[in-house]
């Protein structure tokens, strides 16, 4: 018989989080943080396992943080599924779960905001403005809060960890980023908190993003144009069944910068909708 793991305590506040924390810290122990929204699957879960690797003591936090989503988007019906999301971390034994309150984050008064140019702009920050400036301000809260030694993040949403690189530099905050590489379904599919959005048909037909990022990637490898390639790309995914393409491009995988070709480290990313959810996936795409 197997011992169930213990659950993991969960401190809803910055004073019991760094209670804690210094706790850790004075009996000489190393911090990770892995932020976050909650709704955990098996990507959440390699992220506190390689998190294990950097530090004794793993911090998850569960946020749904209002202010990097867009009036229309999906705030209030994203999945909470805190007692889920416990039982999972006990299996991969994350010391802490820290669930802060909306009240407890963004106080009366709050009024200030870590915007990133340059590597927020176009891709995801074209389709879903003020998103990064969202998600930049809400990650420099938690590392202040936890202080951690490192924290990881998955290349899943790679512009998001091109813009948490950026201003940890730029703003000298003391923590290693780690990235970590994108947790598939076993048809390609990346894991993600959404695809519990899609119906039987459209998970039928969601791994055609992964699909035709192959595809396209070794076109480009094998010394096609980039441009039509890219174009091709889109029009698989529309014939796939999704119902638009938000932008499907290349990018230098450091910086981000457009590319016409392949002469550096690329990476290829894309942001479709099937129905009404958004996917986004993307890969390295190195060259010959
Ligand atoms: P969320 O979408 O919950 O993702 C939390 C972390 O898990 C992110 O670093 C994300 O890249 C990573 N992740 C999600 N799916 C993954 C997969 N299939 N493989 C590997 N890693 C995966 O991203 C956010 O939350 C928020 O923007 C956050 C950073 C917490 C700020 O609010």
């Amino acid at each position: 018989m197997t011992a169930i793991p213990a659950l993991p305590p969960v401190a809803r506040s910055v004073a019991e989080l760094r209670r804690i924390v210094a706790e850790w810290r004075a009996a000489g122990h190393k911090v990770a943080l892995v932020p976050t929204m909650g709704a955990l699957h098996d990507g959440h879960l390699a992220l506190v396992r390689e998190a294990q690797r950097h530090a004794d003591k793993v911090v998850v936090s569960i946020f749904v943080n209002p202010i990097q989503f867009g009036p229309n988007e999906d705030f209030d019906a994203y999945p909470r599924t805190l007692d889920a999301d416990r039982a999972a971390l006990a299996t991969v034994g994350a010391a802490l779960v820290y669930a802060p309150t909306v009240g407890e984050m963004y106080p009366e008064g709050f009024a200030t905001t870590i915007s990133v140019t340059g590597v927020s702009e176009g891709l995801c920050g074209a389709t879903r403005p003020g998103h990064f400036s969202g998600v930049a301000t809400v990650v420099t809260k938690l590392l202040l809060q936890a202080q951690p030694d490192a924290a990881c993040f998955g290349e899943k949403d790679y512009q998001q960890l091109q813009v948490i690189r950026r201003f940890v530099r730029d703003l000298d905050i003391p923590v290693e980023i780690v990235g970590v590489p994108t947790v598939r379904e076993a048809d390609g599919l990346a894991r993600s908190s959404r695809n519990a959005y899609l119906s039987v048909e459209e998970r039928a037909a969601a791994p055609a993003l992964h699909r035709t990022l192959s595809d396209t990637a070794a076109a480009i490898r094998a010394g096609a144009a980039v441009d039509a390639a890219l174009e091709a790309g889109r029009r698989a995914i529309l014939a796939a069944g999704f119902v638009s393409v938000d932008y499907l491009e290349l990018r230098a995988a450091e910086g981000l910068a457009p590319l016409a070709a392949l002469d550096r480290p690329a990476r290829l990313l894309v942001a479709a909708r099937i129905g009404k959810t958004r996917l986004i996936d993307n890969i390295p795409v190195e060259g010959a």
